[in-house]
């Protein structure tokens, strides 16, 4: 399976912090906010990446995430000029996804619960149709809401409803079997000018091949859309780093745990960052993996 991460857009609700930084680039306490949704992907152990973004910030990107061969990924970059909708993603990164399946992760998507790696896994193996991923939530209005059968199958499917059907939002984490290129060909721009997500997966809808997997009680599923949900991702990631002394979303340490990369590969990692506290802790966990035993 292919991954696609979207991280375009102007991020006006974040103005004047976003005006020179891409949003997906500003720090979520610790680390950019990249690296969650990265972590995702990782997590489902897909290792062929596209980052797609604004011509002006894709620079800093491959800045900061390289070809990815650090990790053991492979990562690529495509620009989307204009934010012309999500689903716009599965038509300029065609070429990526060619005769495979496809999960999209929006940029900015935050996630962190227990058994999270396994259900990804379990998930994108075997994949029919869409996989969308529902998460109960106080303001169903600000999001895709869906409503699903006793099998998890979606029957309907409202983007931003006035008069929501459910509380069970749709997340920006989308698996998608190989037909979602012809499927995203054939959408036409809503009625604000955009390739919908939502009316991508009610193709699938429509056809009986789109399930909804719910994210539990007890599952983090973070916005970081305002100044203050920002505030409050960070202040979620760092009560439970510092409580529980692991970190959320190491990129090195998912590396190393899934077999991307070599203790020794993680600690020199750590080695050449300086001497941050997340340098430290990727030190620690090479070390205890092995890395400098001979
Ligand atoms: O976060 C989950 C929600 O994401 C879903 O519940 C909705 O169904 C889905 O439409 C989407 O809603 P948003 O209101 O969050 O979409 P927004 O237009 O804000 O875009 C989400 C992110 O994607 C944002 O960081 C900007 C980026 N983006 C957006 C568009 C339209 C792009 O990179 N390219 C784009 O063309």
């Amino acid at each position: 399976m292919k991954g696609i991460i979207l991280a375009g857009g102007a991020g006006t609700r974040l103005h004047p912090v976003t005006l020179a930084v891409s949003k997906q680039l500003v720090p979520v306490y610790n680390k950019p906010m990249i690296y969650y949704p990265l972590s995702v992907l990782m997590l489902a152990d897909i290792t062929d990446i596209l980052i797609i973004t604004t011509p002006t910030d894709l620079p800093a990107f491959r800045r900061l995430l390289g070809d990815g061969s650090w990790l053991g990924l492979t990562i690529d970059y495509a620009e989307q000029p204009e934010p012309n909708g999500l689903a716009e993603a599965f038509l300029i990164g065609a070429d990526h996804i060619g005769d495979e399946d496809c999960a999209l992760i929006l940029g900015d998507n935050i996630f962190h619960g227990p058994g999270f790696s396994q259900l990804l896994q379990d998930k994108a193996h075997d994949l029919k149709g869409c996989v969308l991923f529902g998460y109960p939530v106080s303001d169903p209005h600000r999001h895709g809401i869906g409503e699903v059968d006793e099998n998890g199958n979606l029957v309907s499917l409202e983007e931003k409803p006035a008069n929501p059907k459910s509380n069970r939002a749709v997340t920006g984490l989308y698996f998608y079997d190989n037909d979602v290129v012809q499927f995203a060909r054939s959408l036409e721009p809503s009625a604000r000018g955009e390739l919908e997500i939502t009316d991508l997966n009610r193709i699938y809808l429509e056809r009986g091949r789109a399930t909804v997997v719910d994210l539990g009680r007890g599952f983090a599923w973070l916005d970081t859309g305002t100044h203050d949900s920002l505030l409050d991702a960070g202040q979620y990631v760092r009560t439970l780093e510092e409580r529980q002394g692991v970190r959320i979303a190491c990129l090195e340490e998912i590396a190393l745990r899934r077999g991307f990369i070599s203790p020794q590969q993680c600690y020199d990692l750590g080695e050449r960052m300086g001497n941050s506290g997340y340098a430290k802790y990727v030190m620690e966990i090479a070390r205890s993996a092995g890395a400098g035993r001979n």
